[in-house]
């Protein structure tokens, strides 16, 4: 209790200040109307007959004595008071002390309206003033007995007041403002610091002056300015509590009604004209700062002309709050907010910040802030800093739940069915550091307050939010962080990139590595296979331990792999499994590839990656090492990686892929697929032809055509395994160079390398590819071309015939013998073809001669090898009807050879008689109609397909 301490101090001086006080006190004791000298004890006049029951009135004055300190104060000590009765705040009844502080010389004072102190107190009560002059003026009505008071005084320098001015008031001249001239208690105080602006009631820490109207302009440099108390006593009532036993001790209560005769009031700006903040009045602690949402307050300080001698006002400090942040956005409402992608990017910034309302509000406040950004983007929202306190100065109090509210919606309005998140003052606990993202490109977040605040939001936090580019290039996988399924029956070709929206990098699950799966699909109808080329990649090192790519699959590098799904394998189940087949097994079954940060240089844009799906799907996997993910990658511009695809080999190509076997035949176009309404305009087919070990491979072109010699309506081309170029093209222009291919090697197609043991069998698969790219006119272009197996006849290792296997009782050690080296080819060569091909309607042997440097039969072997054709033929019941014709010149398909045999394997492809535009025109009749009837059902959406 503050008037208790300064009591006893107060005594205290007294005590040694008056030397020998008794002797003073006698001496003018019944004078009325007089000078006192400082230190003089007084009291009221004597009761005497003279003056009992009659009206009295006495003035005091307070004479300087030598010695007096310059800019010296008067201490008034009241022990004893007891005048009148306070009736309300403007009447005394019979009897009253005026306490006037200056006169006409002094700059301030309350002489003009110095107001009616009346009532009783119960203990001492100290006025302090202002100004060094101060007169008393005592009246009864009818002066008793019951009439009395008594005060002594004493001087001192104003600085002395260290409740007034505080420490070191030398270096702050200002600090209780600067008085308006002519007023007692008008003060404006300008750029407030800390300590440096003491807005203090007249007076203070002493008893107030009557009939007061003070007026304070209240300024800081910057917003938002704060008033606030540290731990002195708020003491403003009036007449209601003049005799503190009688009436209980008024808490501080806020609101005009609440205080009819002494208060404060708060206005948040210059002058009157701003918003009330709040009144005040009643004695305590005052318990909360009040934040002005400028740099100005304007406080009003009344004291009602009439009331008791016991308040002691109010001393309040100013600050300064930093929680202004100018937004880059605009303002809608009183705190509604704008925030978009577009004005931060004006702005330069990557992110934008919103604060908790850091200044007073009034009850039933809503604050909202929009956050768009731009079609394609999704919107993140942050809190690095986030406390959650109870509602510690509400101006009208809440007892419920969520009292204060912060709501996050999923849309651009307060949607309810959309929210995020709400945090509520009573039970949330505050989401520092996480990331809430919005599905669409904007996010909505609302602040409700239903107590309102002298102080700023119960939830206090700085948010931070910024945009991302959520463009995805195929169809995003739900429940994943950037699946995504390309399905050729949305686009043919397109681009993709690693993702675009970074945050995926940082929102992996603790420990789990960053994964983005891209998974190609196609429909059989429109498209079997995807090509799909890597441009480039671009991995950057990890920052604390750097991380070896050797191997590609095991390192825990980040990588990029792309596998085939394969199709009934009791890896996958189905094709539209999402699970990435498990590294281990790609690097086991080698039907991936892996690209990591050592494949950075040798993948570009001039020379780029690429993989041609053998089947109809095809995975891309992005995986990022969770340590560094987001350390390297979030924010980070540049793709990982940039790939362009491609869905090719359309129904008109047929069959894909084409198992080894001895012989077979590629038609184009395909005519079971000649039903659609629509071909495209453009077509690219790719052929693997798989070739077994050990054996030479014929091509020929059983007819060709193309739409015209230009090689974009159509280009053939070969390629070897293992070749970048291509073993032919062929064109309109060039279509004779098809005429005469030669024997392909098994040491052309690569073989010779493979007899390594490790290679698995699945490897030893080799392929010739063959490209067709042209106009898809169906008639357009067309081609057959058939391909042989051809066997070697076994050699020694001179190169002789090996002719002792070829007689061997007719059983020779190789296995593919009995049904390989059957039917011995014309030639010099030694070829030999399978029994089923001999008399099957396409020539088999070729009619070229493979240049080598093996030369002439020996007799011997001439015999040997007529020897063993005539067995095989005989075994086949060819031999009988021959005749005798020599058997080394015939051919697979010679009359004399086929004569008499049913012609079993018949090409159905050798209708010579029609036209081939003929043939396929009426077959797309045919094969269309039968495709419009039976899939009509099946795909509702056929017509929208690319064809
Ligand atoms: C004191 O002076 C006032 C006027 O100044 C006068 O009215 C009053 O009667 C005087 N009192 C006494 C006791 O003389
Ligand atoms: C003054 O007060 C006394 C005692 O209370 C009373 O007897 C007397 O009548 C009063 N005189 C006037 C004029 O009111
Ligand atoms: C105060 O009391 C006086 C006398 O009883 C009366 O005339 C006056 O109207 C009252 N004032 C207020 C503001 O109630
Ligand atoms: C997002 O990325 C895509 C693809 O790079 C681009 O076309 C688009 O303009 C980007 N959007 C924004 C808002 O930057
Ligand atoms: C395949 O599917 C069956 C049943 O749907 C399941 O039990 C099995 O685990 C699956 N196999 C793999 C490798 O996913």
């Amino acid at each position: 209790m503050y008037w208790k301490m300064s009591c006893f101090l107060l005594v205290c001086l007294f005590a040694t200040a008056l030397g020998n006080p008794a002797a003073k006190m006698d001496s003018k004791r019944d004078h009325c109307n007089k000078t006192v000298e400082i230190y003089e004890d007084v009291s009221s006049p004597p009761v005497t007959s003279d003056n009992f029951g009659r009206p009295l009135t006495c003035t005091y004055r307070f004479r300087a004595f030598r010695g007096s300190p310059k800019d010296w104060i008067l201490r008034i000590r009241f022990k004893k008071f007891k005048v009148g009765t306070l009736i309300n705040g403007t009447t005394c009844h019979k009897g009253y002390l005026q306490i006037v502080d200056g006169n006409a010389k002094t700059d301030v004072s309350n002489r003009k309206e110095p107001g009616l102190f009346c009532g009783e107190i119960e203990q001492p009560q100290t006025f302090i003033s202002e100004t060094n002059f101060v007169k008393i003026v005592f009246h009864a009505d009818n002066f008793t007995d019951q009439t009395y008071f008594s005060f002594d005084s004493r001087a001192e320098q104003q600085f002395e007041v260290y409740l007034r001015y505080g420490q070191h008031p030398e270096l702050y001249p200002n600090r209780r403002g600067e008085v308006v001239a002519g007023s007692y208690c008008e003060r404006v105080f300008r750029d407030c610091r800390l300590q440096t602006c003491y807005v203090q009631s007249a007076a203070y820490p002493g008893v107030y002056p009557r009939n007061l109207h003070c007026r304070y302009h209240l300024n800081t440099r910057l917003p938002y300015i704060k008033l606030y108390i540290e731990n002195e006593e708020f003491n403003i009532d009036g007449q209601r509590c003049e005799n503190i036993m009688t009436c209980p001790m008024r808490p501080i209560t806020s609101g005009s009604e609440n205080c009819p005769f002494d208060y404060i009031r708060i206005y948040d700006g210059k002058d009157e004209s701003a918003a009330v903040i709040g009144t005040f009045c009643g004695m305590g602690k005052f318990p909360y700062s009040i934040i002005g949402t400028s740099q100005d307050l304007f406080v009003e300080f009344v004291s009602s002309p009439a009331g008791p001698l016991l308040n002691t006002g109010f001393h309040f400090n100013v600050g300064n709050w930093p929680g202004h942040v100018e937004a880059p956005g605009s303002r809608v409402g009183t705190c509604d907010w704008q925030l978009t992608a577009e004005s931060l990017k004006k702005s330069g910034d990557t992110e934008g910040i919103f604060l908790s309302v850091a200044h007073w509000y009034p009850p039933h406040t809503s604050c909202t802030y929009l956050m768009q950004g731009f079609p394609g983007q999704v919107v993140r929202l942050y809190f690095p800093s986030f406390r959650i306190n109870r509602i510690e100065s509400p101006i009208v109090p809440w007892t419920g739940d969520c009292g204060e509210s912060l709501t996050l919606y999923d849309a651009p309005r307060p949607d309810d069915a959309r929210i995020i998140k709400t945090f509520c003052d009573t039970f949330s606990r505050p989401m520092e550091k996480h990331d809430f993202v919005s599905t669409g490109n904007a996010m909505f977040v609302r602040f409700e307050s239903k107590t309102g605040s002298y102080s700023g939001s119960s939830l206090y936090y700085w948010a931070h939010y910024d945009f991302f580019n959520n463009t995805r290039f195929g169809e995003p996988v739900p429940g994943t962080a950037c699946d995504e399924v390309i399905a050729s029956w949305k686009q043919r070709a397109g681009r993709l990139r690693s993702p675009l929206n970074t945050l995926v990098y940082k929102q992996a699950p603790p420990g789990e590595d960053v994964h983005c799966l891209y998974r190609f699909v196609t429909d059989k109808r429109i498209y079997a296979r995807v090509i799909l080329t890597i441009l480039s990649v671009n991995f950057k090192e990890h920052p604390y331990t750097p991380v070896s790519c050797q191997n590609c699959y095991e390192d825990r590098a980040d990588k990029l792999i792309i596998w085939e799904p394969s199709e009934g394998s009791k890896y996958a189940n189905s094709t539209v499994s999402t699970t990435p087949l498990p590294l281990h097994l790609a690097v086991q079954r080698s039907l991936g590839s892996c690209l990591c940060a050592k494949h950075a240089n040798t993948v570009s844009r001039t020379r780029p990656y690429r993989v041609v799906s053998s089947g109809e799907s095809l995975n891309l996997q992005l995986i990022v090492d969770s340590a560094h993910a987001a350390a390297s990658y979030f924010k980070n511009p540049s793709p990982l990686f940039e790939a362009r695809y491609e869905f090719v080999h359309g129904p008109l190509c047929g069959p894909a892929v084409l198992a080894a076997a001895s012989d077979g035949e590629i038609v184009y176009p395909h005519l079971e697929a000649l039903g659609y309404t629509e071909p495209p305009k453009r077509i690219q087919c790719i052929w693997d032809l798989e070739i077994e070990e050990k054996r030479d491979i014929w091509l020929h072109f059983d007819r060709i055509k193309f739409a015209s010699r230009h090689c974009e309506d159509g280009n053939i081309q070969i390629y070897l395994p293992g070749r970048v170029e291509p073993y032919l093209s062929v064109c309109g222009e060039n279509v004779s160079l098809a005429r005469e291919l030669p024997i392909l090697s098994a040491g052309e197609l690569g073989f010779e390398s493979l007899d390594d043991p490790l290679v698995m069998d699945k490897e030893k698969t080799r392929s010739i590819r063959i490209v067709f790219i042209g106009s898809a006119s169906p008639a357009r272009a067309t081609f057959k071309i058939a391909w042989t197996g051809l066997y070697h006849l076994p050699k020694n290792s001179d190169g002789t015939l090996m002719t002792s296997r070829l007689t061997d009782g007719g059983s020779i050690r190789n296995p593919d013998s009995r049904e390989g080296c059957d039917f011995i080819c014309p030639g010099e060569e030694g070829l030999c073809i399978p029994a089923r091909l001999i008399c099957n309607g396409v020539v088999n042997c070729p009619n070229v001669t493979v240049k080598s440097e093996r030369k002439f039969w020996t007799a011997e072997e001439k015999r040997a090898r007529e020897a063993y054709s005539e067995d095989s033929l005989r075994r086949l019941g060819y031999l009988d009807a021959l005749g005798g014709i020599p058997l080394g010149s015939l051919h697979d398909e010679a009359a004399e050879l086929c004569a008499g045999v049913i012609n079993v394997g018949g090409s159905e492809w050798m209708a010579p008689a029609l036209g081939a535009a003929l043939a396929v025109a009426l077959a797309a009749c045919a094969v269309g109609a039968a495709w419009r009837v039976c899939c009509r059902k099946r795909s509702p959406d056929e017509e929208s397909l690319d064809y």
